[in-house]
């Protein structure tokens, strides 16, 4: 078997990559390991930029996201029963969506296959190797038989927990690396927000996110200790501290039946370079994000972006020169966004530090709701600075 590109893994950075390299004339296959139905309802985050949006409308899968996704133009960050309002679209000219990542992902697997685009799931056992040849390869069984896949570059979009990273060579690449001492308690709810747009809350007892899917499903979150165990945490429990975290004069959240709950844990996570001869990592196998800032999955996309381009100037032109500069180019965005999603998360979670650190939070807090200056600076890093050839 032989293709130009070789895609491991189809999440949101694999299947975007796979749909712009469709549209160059550049053609690929991706591999999954997981099956379809596992990776079109596992729940992820959902809040999409300004630049993935649009670029989600020219590959011709934005469709559904238009209808049933939920524009909105601005934040609410809340502590101590205050609200200070951040109006990112006043403030940007740009809008922020909600859509859950596995409707992205349902949207592109349906027009990739609907395309005619070959994507194989349930691929157990991919691995990678001739790296630095011009022919690199990936090998895998499929129904039962053993496979190989020559290529002309691989795309290692497998997540955080792939394979891919780990075929650099030892020693090549340096990890910034920050585990924090807590996670995030997510839960889907079948109850009617009761908010228009995400709040950001602030709290003694930790942060808690007010966030949705749809008209009628809530999604919401609560900062729990790094280790915490599910378990612990009752359905009753969960909608106390809410109720506490988000509380607000005359106002309370809405509750109703728990439809899923899981924790995650927070890091932040880079790998340097991104790339090893002729695999490039994309997405969440070089980077990770901490939610607060709602980047991952825009990062994601942004790889994609920016590789697809790489790779069309070297099929067009016989130039490797955006290939070479792939990572530099790439880590410029996803460190823009560490600084911005790591500032959210000091900004709002209790990390431990003390009361001291609580007033200047608090300070901080303030500053946003008294200075354009500063929500400006919040509005733009959030909405997402506009995508650019080296950035
Ligand atoms: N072989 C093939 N596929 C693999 C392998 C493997 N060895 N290992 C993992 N995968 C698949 C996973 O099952 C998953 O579908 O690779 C895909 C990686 O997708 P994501 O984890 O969604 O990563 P990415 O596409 O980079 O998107 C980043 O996902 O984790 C969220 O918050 C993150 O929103 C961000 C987004
Ligand atoms: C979500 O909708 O799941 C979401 C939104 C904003 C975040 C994180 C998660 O910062």
């Amino acid at each position: 078997m032989r293709t130009q590109v070789g895609i491991v893994g189809g999440g949101p950075a694999g299947l975007t990559l796979a749909l712009l390299l469709e549209r160059q004339g550049i053609e690929c296959v991706v591999l999954e390991s997981r099956s379809r139905e596992y990776v079109e309802r596992r729940v992820r985050a959902g809040l999409l930029e300004h630049n993935t949006v649009s670029l989600l409308h020219e590959l011709g899968v934005g469709d559904r996201m238009g209808r049933e996704g939920l524009r909105h133009g601005g934040i609410y960050l809340r502590r101590q029963c205050r609200t200070t309002h951040i109006p990112i679209t006043k403030l940007t000219g740009r809008h922020i969506t909600i859509y859950g990542q596995q409707e992205v992902v349902k949207d592109e697997i349906a027009a990739w296959c609907e395309r005619g685009g070959a994507l194989h799931f349930e691929v157990p056992d991919v691995a990678v190797g001739d790296l630095e040849s011009d022919r690199p390869v990936i090998e895998f069984t499929l129904e039962g038989s053993h496979e190989r896949l020559e290529c002309d570059f691989i795309a290692g979009c497998d997540g955080f927990h792939g394979i891919c990273r780990a075929a650099l060579p030892d020693g090549l690449a340096v990890h910034y690396d920050y585990e924090y001492p807590f996670g995030w308690l997510g839960i889907l709810a079948d109850a009617a927000p009761a908010t228009d747009e995400l709040i950001y809350a602030w709290h003694e007892r930790g942060f808690a996110l007010y966030t949705m899917r749809s008209s009628t499903i809530s999604r919401l979150y609560i900062q729990v200790p790094a280790g915490e165990r599910l378990e612990k945490w009752s359905d009753a429990r969960i909608w106390q501290e809410l109720q506490i975290r988000l509380a607000s004069e005359g106002w309370s959240v809405n509750e109703g039946p728990i439809l899923e709950k899981g924790i995650t844990p927070m890091r932040t996570f880079v790998c340097e370079p991104m790339q090893f001869g002729n695999l490039f990592l994309l997405g969440d196998a070089a980077h990770i994000v901490p939610p607060t800032g709602a980047k991952g999955l825009n990062l994601a996309v942004n790889d994609a972006r920016l590789f697809a381009e790489a790779l069309s100037s070297f099929y067009t032109s016989g130039s490797r020169s955006a290939l070479d500069a792939f990572t530099e180019t790439a880590l410029r965005r996803v460190w823009r966004a560490q600084d911005f999603s790591n500032y959210m998360t000091q900004l709002l979670h209790d990390l431990g530090r003390g009361p001291f650190d609580r007033m200047l939070q608090l300070s901080r807090l303030d500053y946003l709701g008294q200075s354009t200056a500063a929500a400006h600076s919040l509005a733009e890093n959030y909405a997402g600075l506009p995508a650019a050839p080296d950035f």
